[in-house]
């Protein structure tokens, strides 16, 4: 399986910077065998397109998308209009707006689906607060949200991401141990396995996010069952989010 980066500048770089970034991160040497992504605001998708032109790499993504088409949903963004500028991804349930914005696992099962149908390949992210860990409950939290998002998933062949975010690790600097991503990627896989298949579960991407950056992203990419990294902070400078890359598979 092709391991899958993808940068979330969270609510940084409005149009203005939006352009410089992809421009510079696209004179980065990159490998090739690696599928990169870049979830920018919605208001820097026109920039980043732009200078982006044709090129696929990266692939453009967003970071949130309502469920429904059009309507009146007063400051929303449906995943028809991402496609008009050629959203290839789209974060769901990042834990900033289920902790913020008290987006439900229903929220998020039907923005994942909502997107599937669009042909955007839904990341929808899940993770335990640090309370979760101290109260013994990590597996019963990912298990809720998982199987919250796989309910709505119309089938196992329709491309899907899980991100697996511990919420104790964002923007932390205490990125969460290899061993410990592993077991709740197990735990997701599983889940996947159960609602669907093995040869689904087995092929599923589940990427990892938590303090990532170019010091520690062998480490994950090289732990079977972690298929990639969502990378916050080490993002936000093109030339650092390059070397990540670079570092993430360094053939
Ligand atoms: P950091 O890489 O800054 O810890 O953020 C992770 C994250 O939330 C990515 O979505």
């Amino acid at each position: 399986m092709r391991t899958l980066l993808i940068a979330n500048w969270k609510m940084h770089y409005g149009p203005m910077k939006a352009g410089g970034w992809v421009r510079a991160f696209r004179r980065e040497r990159l490998p090739k065998d690696l599928d990169i992504a870049v979830a920018v605001p919605h208001v820097s998708l026109a920039a980043a397109r732009a200078s982006l032109g044709r090129a696929s790499i990266p692939a453009l993504a967003a970071q949130d998308a309502f469920w429904s088409s059009e309507g009146a949903f007063t400051g929303e963004i449906s995943p028809s209009m991402l496609l008009e500028f050629g959203v290839q991804y789209c974060l769901v349930g990042h834990s900033e707006r289920r902790l913020l914005l008290g987006e439900t696992d229903e929220m998020v099962a039907r923005k994942a689906a909502a997107l599937q149908v669009a042909g955007i390949i839904p990341v929808i992210c899940v993770g335990e607060t640090e309370a979760n860990v101290k109260k013994g409950e990590v597996a019963k939290v990912l298990r809720a949200q998982v199987s919250a998002a796989l309910a709505s998933l119309k089938d196992g062949k329709t491309p899907f991401v899980f991100a697996y975010e511990p919420v104790w690790s964002i923007g932390s600097g205490k990125p969460c141990p290899p061993q410990k991503a592993k077991e709740a990627h197990e735990i997701i896989r599983t889940a996947i396995q159960k609602k669907f298949n093995s040869g689904v579960a087995e092929n599923a991407r589940i990427i990892y996010g938590g303090s990532v950056d170019a010091n520690n992203i062998a480490e994950y990419v090289s732990t079977t069952g972690v298929n990639g990294a969502l990378v916050g902070g080490a993002s936000l400078d093109p030339r650092v989010f390059g070397l990540l890359c670079r570092t993430a598979n360094p053939a």
